[in-house]
């Protein structure tokens, strides 16, 4: 009765999502499944962009175009040598030479966390120089060009990591007297936990930045029993779909069962690369009834393929000279 009143209020969900959607993907590719990445751009879907954690798209997505599916490149760490300027020639280079309308940055993934669970662990003043040498000069070149905040863990370290974070930023470029910030239009933030914690967590951020849009780029109920993980799932849906200023979010995520680090029911892909309830709910559908648990593992993807083989598609791609991809 439970899972069927959920099921139910989502579907009222898929009802009333639109083309505008803020949802998007955090796309987490493996490659012994390519086919998989299909999954989330095959229509009906409500997914309108995805980061990948890196500062060029990814080529299984070159036929899907940028207005559709918008890619939103990341800054995702501190360059070895400090003084590097490559992500901001990286951008510079996707924007003036391949012609891919980039509207959106982020930067710098979980830097108050330590390399083991995904953080980037960057010092506060190291990352104030990388963003004051790579972000700075971008939004000088795209004035249209909005930057989010350095995205933090969920742990309270994050917020104190945040303000030294803009503290250094505004050293850096302040000239003597005069005060000058770091701006920003975003911010981006993560939490893995229950929703009542979600929900105080966007209230610590929204208290701090205010009059600046959210982005929650990873969240989920990590590790908990599928009945659980399907509430958190529809009614922090409902919210960040009803709150203005959530501009977009993006659920963690999109892979399989078998090889999820927040638990097997919060995977939208069981272990055979079938949409589980909260995938399809995530895209707009109905639920499958697919358990999260199921499937024998191994087999290939349950994407819907076209029968053209792929070679065709990327002849015919190449020939229509939309491929321009390094
Ligand atoms: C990719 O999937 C295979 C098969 O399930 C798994 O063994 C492997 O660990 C996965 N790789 C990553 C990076 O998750
Ligand atoms: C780039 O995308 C933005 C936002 O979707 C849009 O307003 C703008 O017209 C696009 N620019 C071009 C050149 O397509
Ligand atoms: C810079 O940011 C600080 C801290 O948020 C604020 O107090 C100050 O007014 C800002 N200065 C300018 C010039 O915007
Ligand atoms: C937020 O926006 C309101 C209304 O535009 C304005 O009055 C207020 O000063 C802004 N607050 C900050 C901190 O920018
Ligand atoms: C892109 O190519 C894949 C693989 O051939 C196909 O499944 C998908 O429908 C294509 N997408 C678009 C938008 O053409």
């Amino acid at each position: 009765m439970f899972t069927r009143a959920i099921a139910a209020a989502a579907s009222l969900l898929v009802a009333s999502a639109s083309a505008n959607s803020k949802r998007g993907l955090v796309f987490t590719p493996n490659s012994t499944f390519p086919d998989d990445a299909y999954i989330w751009t095959a229509p009906p879907t409500d997914l309108t962009w995805y980061y990948n954690y890196k500062p060029l798209p990814s080529q299984i997505y070159s036929n899907v175009s940028q207005s559709d599916f918008e890619f939103v490149p990341m800054l995702w760490g501190a360059p070895s040598d400090i003084s590097d300027k490559s992500f901001y020639n990286t951008i510079k280079t996707l924007i003036d030479e391949r012609g891919v309308n980039v509207t959106h940055i982020l930067t710098f993934n979980e830097p108050d966390g330590p390399g083991q669970y995904g953080g980037s662990d960057i010092d506060p003043e190291v990352a104030a120089q990388v963003w004051v040498n790579n972000i700075v000069p971008l939004q000088e070149d795209y004035k249209a060009l909005r930057v989010g905040l350095p995205a933090c863990t969920g742990a309270p370290a994050g917020m104190e990591w945040s303000k030294k974070f803009l503290e250094a930023c505004s050293g850096l470029i302040s000239e003597g007297e005069k005060t000058k910030n770091c701006t920003f239009d975003f911010v981006p933030i993560h939490w893995y936990g229950n929703f009542e914690g979600l929900a105080s967590h966007m209230g610590e951020y929204s208290a701090a930045f205010p009059n600046k849009s959210m982005w929650v780029t990873e969240y989920n109920l990590a590790n908990a029993n599928l009945q659980e993980t399907q509430a958190f799932y529809t009614t922090s849906a409902e919210y960040l779909d009803r709150l203005d200023f959530v501009e977009r979010y993006s659920l963690f995520g999109a892979f399989r069962s078998d090889v999820s680090n927040v638990g097997p029911n919060a995977a939208m892909l069981n272990r055979d690369g079938e949409l589980t309830d909260i995938g399809a709910w995530y895209l707009g559908r109905q639920a499958t009834g697919v358990d999260p648990n199921s499937g024998k593992g191994g087999k290939d993807s349950g994407a819907v393929r076209m029968p053209t083989p792929r070679l065709v598609t990327l002849l015919l791609v190449s020939l229509l000279g939309l491929v321009n991809f390094a």
